[in-house]
């Protein structure tokens, strides 16, 4: 196919530059936003009188049959095309003789693509945060079924104090709800429209860029119109979102991997999100929470790939901008692939309660309880420190739990006696339930803050999901 910027005859581009050049294969994905922004700017022309009513009517229509015939695969975009605006405008042409050829008034594909890559993007941004809410969802559905189920939290890998399986998931959850605010922050800043900004200068044409704005649905114009070319920010930030968002779905799947080993065996993960081994029978292995953590590499990458591709670029349009695309796309793919998956992955987590319990009993979890239980006695903190841990020590000593200290144990330090402790007394502040109960501080792990957090969130999930 010709290019639309060559006239007459002469040397054309050497077919492996044409090659290099094309960007088809991948913006080809953009062809119903471009069509979108095409006919709000056929409509746009009409209205301004820059071309005949008819003429803008006749666009406007034939535009609407080419999605109809891309639909139905009547039509397939041809693969010899500079890329999707030039495969549009031919098609046009093709379609309509002169008609098609008067389109391009007043635009240049600096502003077109930008207009229908923003376009993609905000969506993009609307649609990634929708499946980041279901994720939420199915994390809530698993913590509603265990705030009392006790587990031990930890710290360096090390059990460190008593928690339970909600109260860890939610943990889960309030990253993931920052993650769903990053992308309807970035939807918002990417509602804007570049379109009518030209090839970096407007145009001296009567074009009217709040009415194509209008008639897309962006909420605005851009206000600079060299920037509007130039400006792929809507791209990164989405990017960025997914990194981040990644990078905490990479955390939770290890606690999944962790809790799934035979080591902790806290969790087993059901058929529907675990894999076979080829070779050993008795395998049931966590592989989408592999690929998941696996998976973030790629995104991290991508983002970065954006920023340097835009890095030091001159003012505005470079064809540098052409690679934002394929870096996009495969982020956005592996996004919602990763989504799906672990929305999934969290649905067939089976916990094994008694396994968590149990781990309870080894560690000293109850170790700041013992402090405490000093502190409110009237004992300075760092005594009651010192005192803990030298109880702990004889526990460790006589490989007994701390529950199961007697009274003469309590003589490892004066601060039990001045403290009036008694042992049975203390044995029944140090049971993890009790323990997980007085974490009552908003975000703590008590069953009454917990139960708070899950109607919170599906107060926030209601109306973010509206
Ligand atoms: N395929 C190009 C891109 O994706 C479209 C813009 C081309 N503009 C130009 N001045 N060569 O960036």
């Amino acid at each position: 196919m010709a290019t639309l910027w060559q006239v007459g005859g002469g040397e054309g581009l050497d077919p492996a530059v044409d090659r290099f050049l094309s960007s088809l294969a991948v913006d080809a994905r953009l062809v119903f936003e471009d069509i979108e922004c095409s006919q709000a700017h056929a409509i746009m022309l009409g209205e301004q009188g820059i071309i005949p009513h008819a003429d803008a009517s006749a666009l406007v229509d034939e535009l609407a049959k080419i999605r109809k015939d891309l639909e139905s695969g009547a039509l397939a975009v041809d693969q010899s095309a500079e890329d999707v605006h030039s495969f549009l405008e031919a098609e046009l042409t093709r379609r309509l003789g002169d008609i098609g050829k008067s389109i391009h008034a007043g635009r240049s594909r600096n502003d077109q693509v930008a207009a229908a890559f923003k376009l993609h993007v905000r969506n993009a941004c609307r649609q990634t945060r929708a499946r980041v809410l279901d994720a939420v969802s199915a994390c809530l559905d698993v913590a509603e079924r265990n705030i009392e189920t006790l587990m031990p939290g930890y710290t360096h890998l090390q059990r460190a104090q008593p928690v339970t399986l909600a109260h860890h998931v939610l943990a889960w959850c309030a990253a993931l709800e920052r993650d769903a605010d990053r992308f309807a922050d970035a939807a918002t800043r990417a509602n804007e429209s570049p379109l009518g900004a030209g090839a970096l200068a407007g145009s001296g044409l009567s074009v009217d860029r709040e009415r194509t704005a209008e008639l897309i649905g962006f909420s605005r114009v851009s206000m600079n119109t060299m920037d509007a070319v130039a400006d792929r920010d809507a791209a990164i930030e989405y990017a960025a979102s997914a990194a981040t968002l990644m990078m905490h779905l990479s955390r939770a799947c290890e606690d999944i991997v962790l809790w799934a080993s035979s080591e902790y065996s806290f969790v087993k993960i059901s058929p529907r999100a675990s894999t076979g081994s080829s070779i050993m029978p008795q395998k049931r292995n966590p592989d989408p929470a592999e690929l998941i953590r696996g998976k973030a590499g790629r995104v991290f990458g991508n983002l970065q790939a954006l920023l340097v591709m835009e890095k030091g670029l001159p003012y505005a349009y470079n064809r540098d901008l052409q690679e934002d695309k394929a870096l996009f796309f495969e982020i956005e793919e592996t996004m919602n692939g990763a989504l799906e998956a672990f929305k999934v992955l969290v649905q067939s987590i089976e916990p094994d309660a008694g396994r968590m319990r149990a781990a309870l009993d080894e560690g000293y979890l109850e170790a700041t309880d013992v402090a405490e239980f000093l502190v409110k006695a009237g004992v300075p903190f760092r005594t009651a420190y010192q005192a803990a841990k030298l109880l702990v020590q004889r526990c460790v000593d006589e490989q007994k739990s701390l529950r199961a200290i007697t009274q003469a144990d309590l003589a490892v330090h004066e601060a039990f006696e001045k403290a009036g402790a008694s042992a049975a007394e203390l044995a029944e502040y140090l049971e993890p339930q009790a323990c997980v109960a007085r974490r009552m501080q908003t975000g703590g792990p008590a069953p009454l803050r917990t139960r708070e957090q899950i109607d919170r969130l599906r107060a926030w999930l209601h109306l973010a999901t509206r």
